[in-house]
Order: C-alpha cells, then structure tokens, then sequence
C-alpha cells in the first residue's frame, strides 16, 4: 500500500440503525493503480445483486476479480465509478462504524492470537458465554474439531494458530464473525491444502447460516459452493451470468468447462 496511490478509503457520516444486508453493484469500475506502472482495470462497469439473506457465490477464473469485489464492498478500495449499495444506501456515505459492524470479512488467512480458543472468541465479545462459543462453532462446523484438541476449548492454539490447520483456522474466524453477529458476511475460501473434508464443512456452514444473514462466498473448489441459491459467474471484469449451479450448467459453456475441469482434476 505504501507504494500505492489507491484512493485512501474514505468514510461518510451517515448511520444505518438496521441492516437487513441487501448489497447492490451497479455499474461499478475500479482499476489497481500501483506507481510506476499504468492502471490496471479490473472491474469493468460490473452490476450485481445480492438480496438480503441470501447465500451467493463469486465464481470464475484465478485473477478474474472475485477478491476485489469483496474488498470493495467491504470498502478497502473505493470504486473509480458506479455505486455500491447496502440496504440502498450508497456505501461511501456510510460512516465507518457502519460499515465495519455491517460487513464480516473472513479471509483466505485469518489471524488467531497464541491464547485458548475460548479467549480468542472473548477478545470480539468480552461477555460471551460458554454456550454461544459452542453455538457458533457448531454452526461454522469447527466444534468436532476444537473437541478433538488436547484441551478443548481451552487449547493454547500457538502463535497465529499454528496447532490447527488452514481450513480449521478459516472456520474458527468464521465463528468468530458469528459471534460478531454482522448481517454480511463475506469468506474468501481457502485456497490451499483445502481437502474434500473441508469443502464439505464448509458447505454445511454456509447450509447453516441460510437466511438469517447474507453470505458472499469466493469458492477455489465449485463443490463448496453448488447449493448456493445464486453463483455469478465472473469474467473480464463483468458478471458473465449468474444463476443457480443447475442453471449455469445448462446456460454457460464456460462454467461447464470448469466444472467438468475440476471434476476430473
Ligand atoms: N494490489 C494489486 N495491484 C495490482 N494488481 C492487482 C492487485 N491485486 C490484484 N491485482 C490484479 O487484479 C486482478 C484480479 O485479482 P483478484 O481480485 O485477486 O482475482 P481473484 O480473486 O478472482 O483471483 C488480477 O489480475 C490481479 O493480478
Ligand atoms: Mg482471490
């Protein structure tokens, strides 16, 4: 960033006493710009909508945008046209504690502090009890693993959380957003090492949350994400299509491609 003259993120005034999570691209267009170097157009004149409650997918090639939109919404970047909606309000009059407390981002390497695990969730809500921690992790389908560790819920996890692994880790912040309560929230899945017993855990958790909050889900594996009630399929800084799994396989060549690419990777 430092290098970087990206547009600083800026924050409006304006509050939101509910946030219901119904997020709206329209339009929108953003380009990297790094010093030294021309600007890289990435998103170009995108629209799309997520209505709230509901568990959608960014799908598409590396290097095609999905990160960038989730950053964007989350307004790390500010977009350099077109606007972005939460509950139809523009996001850049939002101000921070709005946005920040609206919008949960789990990313491909969350951070967890060298302290127990039930700690680690004290440290987002200092009040928690013993039976929200268990709530929420059984939804982000991480209890059965925290059960397995040498002390439960009271494990010495180790710098960064290194007695766990990377899918482990990502459900454990996971269940942290949980507990944050945030109406949005978005997961940039795991690229590495994530094996078939992840994807899988992490498919049921999004099951679980269904409805009562809004899901933006950047999948490296399409299996997490087929039960997704909407995927958009992203392309040349557009959504080419969007649509559920079933209705992307009959209407999209180039998701059929890599669908039928994984299946037999
Ligand atoms: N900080 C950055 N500076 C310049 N280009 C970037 C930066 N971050 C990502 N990009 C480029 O933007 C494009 C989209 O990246 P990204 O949103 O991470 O894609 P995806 O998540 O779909 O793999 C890629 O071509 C990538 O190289
Ligand atoms: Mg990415």
């Amino acid at each position: 960033m430092e290098s970087s003259d990206f547009s600083r993120e800026a924050f409006g005034d304006k509050a939101l006493d509910t946030v219901n999570g119904d997020i709206e691209l329209k339009n929108v267009r953003f380009a990297y710009r790094n010093k030294g170097y021309a600007p890289v157009p990435v998103i170009k004149n995108m629209d799309l909508h997520i209505p709230a409650g509901q568990s959608v997918a960014l799908i598409g090639r590396s290097g095609c945008g999905k990160s960038t939109v989730l950053s964007l919404i989350s307004r790390l970047y500010e977009p350099n046209g077109g606007t972005i909606t939460l509950d139809g309000a523009d996001i850049s009059t939002l101000n921070q504690d709005t946005i920040r407390n609206s919008i949960g981002m789990v990313t491909q390497t969350p951070y967890l502090f060298s302290m127990s695990l039930r700690d680690n969730f004290r440290l987002v809500k200092n009040d928690v009890t013993d039976e929200e921690i268990v709530e929420v992790c059984k939804t982000a389908c991480v209890h059965d693993d925290i059960m397995r560790l040498p002390d439960g819920y009271d494990t010495v996890i180790g710098e960064g959380g290194s007695m766990l692994s990377g899918g482990q880790r990502q459900r454990i912040a996971l269940a942290r957003a949980l507990l944050r309560d945030y109406p949005v929230i978005m997961l940039d899945e795991a690229t590495s090492a994530l094996d078939n017993e992840t994807q899988a855990t992490i498919r049921d958790a999004i099951e679980n949350m269904h409805g009562k909050r809004t899901v933006v889900m950047i999948a490296h594996r399409l299996s997490t994400v087929v039960n997704c009630e909407r995927l958009f399929y992203l392309e040349n800084g557009k959504v080419l299509v969007s649509g559920t799994h079933a209705e992307l396989l009959e209407r999209c060549p180039e998701y059929r491609r890599l669908y039928s690419e994984e299946a037999s990777a």
